[in-house]
């Protein structure tokens, strides 16, 4: 096969989704589907269940599980879909936006009652700065929830996007009867006791047809009736371009528990979705079909086996073919490295590889070469962009605790930040060490590990930090900005890329900064 058919074959994307909403479900109703796992309750929940703040164990054990559910694989159709897998829990919000670097397009799953929720906006406003195309699949139509126009005008207004039914449902909750798929033109409908079979797909090219009643009812059938009269005036008419470009996102409803509208969903998935996109570096638009392989590290998993401190470091190829045990480039050390053994994910197993194509996704085993960001080539010095740090929400002082064991305090910091657990930040003013974090959870787990696998014991002590800010100046000899580095001085701290952050103590701060430092920009992530 050519490396073009391998890549036209792919489709790589996520789902995001607030807590709950079924992003597990439907990731093992979708594996289904493709064979990949025989039954339900087959894939791991990997959830850090709720609760579990302090329980340590189980947090070693959720994730050692998120290693295997990092990707997941199928087939189907003939296509090889890769599901990368985004942490449900928010304190590892950090990590699902890193994911979001490495994704092609995503769905989005939305509870039916709850409507959109917090993370849902949080996650879906990154997508939308980076025009990822989005499918939002409205889930449990088995409950009783909110109206479906209600939920899509909801859907526009919070999330921000510019929504199109390619399937509606007829009735919800007591009487969810089925779904009209407006792509396919076709009615599926819950049949038997307790509406668990689903009848085979009755083709309606024209709801005006009478027969209509006959399967749903003269009532049920008159409402859909209306109701897609209203969708087809209302909602534009679905068009991939603007999918692809981010401007127009289709919409399914179903039930991910009952299996309900989720082959449509799969299938109108494989047509749309985009193959493996071209992706923008420092130096140039890298295509995926070009010669030379490439890719990106955008996530870390840190040593299954804490006396090997052995880390899987997961690349996204982006371009070419990526071979085993060829010397690749690793451009920030300017270092050639060859990888014996690199691992593929096929369902929820992993196995050693001779080759993989763009839109794949490599572990790779790593002795502490690579952080996050980082960027493999065949020999060109170039480094993907995309993966950037967003403003921590939480800040505290990181104090070692044990004198003797300061190099191994200052290993393990370095090694987990590299992983991307947390952001490290150092003052300018007296280097201080600031650990920035996404959750409460993250100082725990960091404590944890540096105790456990570095042997080095950490205090904490609470600061007042609003939000970290990247600082951009056009001149960084502007008086201006002398004298907002003077006056500053003390909420002034360097990133890990020795990037220059002000630390702000409240949001009027930030504001009343703005205003006295016009031609200073702040932003809230490490790009810009
Ligand atoms: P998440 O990964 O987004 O956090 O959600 P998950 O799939 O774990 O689903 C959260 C809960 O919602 C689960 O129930 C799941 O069974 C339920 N659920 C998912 N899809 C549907 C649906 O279409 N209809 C209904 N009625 N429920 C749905 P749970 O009781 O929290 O967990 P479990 O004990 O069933 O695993």
């Amino acid at each position: 096969m050519s490396i073009q058919q391998e890549i036209d074959k792919r489709r790589t994307f996520g789902i995001i989704s607030h807590p709950d909403a079924g992003k597990t479900t439907l990731t093992e109703k979708l594996l289904l589907f493709g064979g990949a796992i025989q039954e339900a309750g087959a894939v791991k929940n990997n959830k850090i269940k709720k609760g579990a703040t302090s329980d340590f164990m189980e947090i070693e054990r959720q994730r050692g599980i998120s290693v295997a559910t990092s990707v997941l694989a199928f087939i189907y159709k003939d296509k090889k879909i890769n599901i990368l897998d985004t942490p449900g829990h928010k304190d590892f919000a950090e990590d699902t936006f890193r994911t979001l670097s490495a994704v092609d397009s995503v769905i989005v799953v939305i509870d039916v009652a709850k409507g959109v929720e917090e993370q849902t906006e949080k996650l879906v406003s990154v997508c939308r700065m980076r025009k990822i195309p989005i499918i939002v699949f409205i889930n449990k139509l088995d409950r009783e929830g909110k109206d479906a126009f209600d939920l899509l005008d909801e859907v526009e207004q919070k999330l921000g996007l510019r929504v199109t039914p390619l399937s509606f449902p007829i009735g919800m909750g007591y009487d969810f009867k089925g779904i009209y798929n407006v792509w396919e033109r076709n009615i599926n409908l819950f049949t038997g006791e307790n509406k668990q079979t689903i009848s085979e797909a009755i083709h309606f090219e024209d709801v005006n047809n009478p027969e209509l009643e006959t399967y749903i009812g003269e009532t049920s059938a008159e409402t859909l009736r209306e109701e897609l009269e209203l969708v087809y005036e209302v909602y534009p008419k679905f068009d991939r371009d603007a999918y692809l470009k981010g401007e127009l996102q289709p919409v399914f409803f179903g039930s991910a528990l009952n299996n309900f509208g989720v082959r449509e969903l799969l299938d109108c998935f494989v047509e749309i979705a985009p193959t493996p996109l071209a992706k923008d570096s420092d130096t140039r638009l890298v295509h995926p079909n070009e010669k030379d392989f490439s890719g990106f590290v955008f996530k870390i998993h840190a040593n299954m086996d804490p006396k090997h401190r052995d880390r899987l470091a997961f690349i996204k190829i982006v371009s070419g073919v990526f071979k085993r045990n060829t010397p690749y480039l690793h451009v920030r050390l300017d270092k050639k490295l060859k990888f014996s053994s690199p691992n593929a994910f096929f369902a929820e197993k992993k196995q050693i590889v001779d080759e993989s194509f763009p839109g794949d996704i490599v572990g790779l085993h790593d002795t502490g070469n690579f952080k996050i960001g980082d960027t493999l080539t065949a020999g060109e010095k170039m480094n993907y962009k995309g993966v950037p740090s967003f403003s921590p929400e939480h800040f505290r002082y990181i104090n070692n605790a044990d004198p003797m064991k300061s190099k191994q305090l200052g290993k393990g910091i370095t090694q987990l930040m590299d992983e991307g657990v947390a952001q490290l930040f150092t003052l300018d003013l007296n280097g201080r060490k600031i650990i920035g974090t996404v959750g409460a959870l993250q100082y725990e787990v960091i404590q944890y590990r540096l105790e456990h696998e570095y042997g080095a014991k950490c205090t904490y002590e609470n600061l007042n930090v609003h939000k970290a800010c990247w600082v951009e100046v056009d001149n960084e000899k502007d008086q201006e900005f002398l004298d907002f580095k003077r006056v500053k001085q003390k909420f002034l701290a360097r990133d890990k890329e020795n990037k220059l952050v002000f630390l702000a103590d409240s949001s009027f701060s930030l504001q009343m900064t703005q205003q006295k430092y016009p031609s200073i920009k702040f932003h809230f992530t490490s790009e810009y």
